[in-house]
């Protein structure tokens, strides 16, 4: 049987992370229209091989989180994505929630979808080669009105199913409960509203014994919200953040990783290095790792263009900026 505690912890493996290279479709698809590229199946799967076969990644990834359709994919080397990585030493995992909803009694809020067929799904992914497993829940700050308590509620449910149905199919599952940057909220409120519903989350979990040992935490961080205006000081992000956590995840989780969720690859770069302080300051019980989608592929994709000339070049900004995201886990 596999030994969900040890695949859990080597994710947080020292110096390393998880490039989230899971958009859905619909995602990557805006991703690279975004930049310009032109989309389609072929230019995506040109998208995952210009970051997962980057050479030299393994000293930065412990792990990455693909999309199904990736995981069904080959390389430029003919090679299937997640056998590749494999072999480099960095552990596939995939996304498996199926994308979000309205909720019908809150409309501005969000319900992720995708418990109903989960468990064949996951019997597929796992012979597909993937070892772990992601699912997003969406919490969005309005003011003091939302989240509401029953969308906190009922995502954390899902993520508890989540969870269960992904232990006891022998992966390890990523719990994401985002809390949205967008919104005029303070730094002190995103606080609150991460520490609220990691508390739901947890408070679920141990409804349906849920074992906290194999299980990551993905979590935001406590950022004044995007039309605040206010730019927060690394220093004050780390100071929240890690308080907020302190005060809502359980010292037995086998680690929590950080999302970036819109910051500037620099912002989610100096963040991560003042958290890490922080946290090792604070005498912080869980191991701490990155895992980003934005933040790391950026610059890359700026470059990138969707032209084959300057995949080079936009590998190394890629590595550069692994560099430094990696570096930030030693401050
Ligand atoms: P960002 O780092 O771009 O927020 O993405 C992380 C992720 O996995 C979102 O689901």
């Amino acid at each position: 049987m596999t030994d969900l505690v040890a695949v859990a912890r080597s994710l947080f493996a020292e110096g390393k992370g998880i490039l989230a290279a899971d958009e859905s479709v619909h995602s990557a698809v805006a991703r690279l229209a975004d930049f310009g590229i032109a989309t389609g199946p072929e230019m995506r799967r040109q998208f995952r091989d210009l970051f997962l076969n980057t050479p030299g990644i393994e000293q930065y990834l412990s792990g990455v989180i693909l999309f199904s359709e990736t995981l069904l994919e080959k390389g430029n080397d003919k090679k299937f994505f997640p056998k590749s990585l494999l072999a480099r030493g960095i552990a596939p995992g995939v996304k498996v929630d199926l994308g979000t909803e309205p909720i019908s009694a809150s409309p501005e809020e969000l319900i992720t979808q995708g418990l109903l067929d989960l468990p064949e799904r996951l019997a597929e992914y796992k012979k597909q080669g993937a070892i772990f497993t992601k699912w997003r829940a969406v919490i969005r700050i309005d003011g003091d009105t939302l989240p509401s308590p029953s969308a906190l509620h009922e995502n954390a449910k899902r993520l508890a199913s989540y969870a269960k149905e992904v232990q006891s199919a022998g992966l390890v599952p990523i719990l994401e409960p985002e809390v949205l940057m967008e919104g005029k909220h303070s730094r002190a409120r995103a606080r609150a509203v991460i520490e609220e519903t990691m508390q739901t989350v947890f408070s679920v979990l141990e409804e349906h014994s849920v074992d906290r040992a194999s299980i990551i935490v993905k979590t935001s961080m406590a950022l004044s919200g995007r039309e605040s205006r206010k730019r927060d000081t690394p220093e004050e992000v780390a100071e929240e953040t890690v308080a907020a956590l302190l005060a809502s995840v359980p010292r037995q989780v086998a680690g929590i990783a950080f999302l970036s969720g819109g910051q500037t690859p620099e912002q989610a770069t100096a963040n991560l290095s003042a958290i890490t302080k922080r946290a090792r300051e604070a005498g912080a019980p869980w191991p701490l790792t990155f895992s980003y989608a934005r933040a790391l592929q950026e610059e890359a994709l700026m470059i990138w263009k969707g032209n084959e000339e300057n995949v080079p070049a936009a590998r190394a900004a890629f590595r550069a900026r692994l560099t430094a995201v990696s570096a930030a886990l030693a401050e």
